[in-house]
């Protein structure tokens, strides 16, 4: 890959250990499965081309789960990649199973989770898995806290065993990130945040610190993409899209941020991907971390 290629994806981050790195710019997968991510998707053939698509862009970091579809998701990345490319990372993420009436649930026991393991090697068609990510269910959305040192030392026996070379968390709280780091080293988090979402801004703070990736998911919004009138006057008097500007913003939030905006559409990839070369003034900036404030007291 070439260092253009590279710093056209945001440039490149190394995950804690230093053996691992990636282009800041990735994709996410959770898109290429049916609607209400069930099932296979309409077009299976425009799944597989934004996959190719993705990595012949240089993206070498793809998200992942095997409860997406269930196993869609991943027989699709497994259709379109494999033998994987040197250099590509995949990500998944453990800790949910989903029934046939299609909702999702907690499934984090140590045995859900050597399973679920297992599930994501089948159908990746890896021996080993990259990073696993622990994805904590709670009752409602978002995180809440509860301790997760079974779970997270169940996924240190795993990566004993040479199943996982990398251990993250998803859906935690500042107290369970550290927590986990009693047990195991945590090289990702990947929560809930996006221009409008910023719950996490200490959290995000304290990881940049300690040099661990955090992996905004929804970084668009997830299911209602962002709509602001401040991002889209923004996105006008700088000739991008409004959605080319909420990635382009996390890029610059903190240099630990990689970013796995999902998309279905060979058009909006090409279009996300292009988001990392789109420089953003600091006057911008400062109007764009308004638009949190006033979605704060929206919210109230
Ligand atoms: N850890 C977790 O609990 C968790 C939860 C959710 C997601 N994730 C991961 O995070 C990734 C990203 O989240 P996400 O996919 O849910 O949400 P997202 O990236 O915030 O937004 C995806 C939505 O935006 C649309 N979109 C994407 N690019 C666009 C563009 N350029 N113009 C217009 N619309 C566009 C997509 O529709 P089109 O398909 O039409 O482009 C889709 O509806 C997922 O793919 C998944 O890997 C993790």
């Amino acid at each position: 890959m070439s260092n253009e290629q590279v710093q056209g994806l945001g440039g490149r981050f190394t995950f804690p250990g230093g053996r691992l790195a990636v282009n800041r710019l990735g994709y996410g997968a959770m898109q290429l499965a049916g609607k209400g991510v069930w099932g296979p998707p309409p077009d299976v053939g425009g799944a597989l081309a934004v996959l190719r698509e993705a990595v012949a862009a240089g993206v070498n970091h793809i998200d992942t789960s095997d409860y997406y579809g269930p196993h869609v998701t991943n027989e699709i990345i497994r259709r379109a990649l494999h033998p994987y490319p040197k250099g590509l990372v995949i990500v998944t993420k453990i800790g949910a199973r989903r029934p046939a009436d299609g909702s999702w649930q907690p499934a984090m026991s140590p045995a859900d989770l050597t399973q679920a393991v297992h599930d994501n090697l089948r159908n990746l068609g890896l021996d080993a898995l990259e990073i696993v990510n622990f994805r904590m269910m709670g009752a409602g959305h978002g995180p809440e806290e509860a301790s997760i040192a079974e779970p997270v030392a169940a996924l240190a026996e795993l990566q004993k065993k040479g199943l996982i070379r990398h251990i993250g968390l998803s859906n935690v709280t500042a107290k369970q990130v550290a927590e986990a780091q009693g047990i195991a080293k945590v090289v990702c988090v990947q929560n809930n945040y996006n221009l409008a979402h910023r719950d996490d801004d200490a959290l995000i703070d304290d990881l940049t610190g300690q040099g661990i990736a955090y992996v905004p998911f929804f970084p668009l919004g997830g299911f209602s993409p962002l709509q602001s009138s401040t991002l889209s006057s923004v996105a006008e008097r700088l000739e991008a899209t409004p959605l080319q500007v909420a990635l382009a913003w996390l890029l610059h939030r903190a240099p630990n941020i990689l970013l796995i905006p999902g998309t279905s559409s060979v058009a909006h990839l090409r279009e996300n991907l292009a988001a990392a070369r789109l420089p953003l003034p600091s006057g911008v900036l400062h109007e764009l971390d308004g638009i949190s404030a006033a979605a704060g007291a929206n919210r109230h």
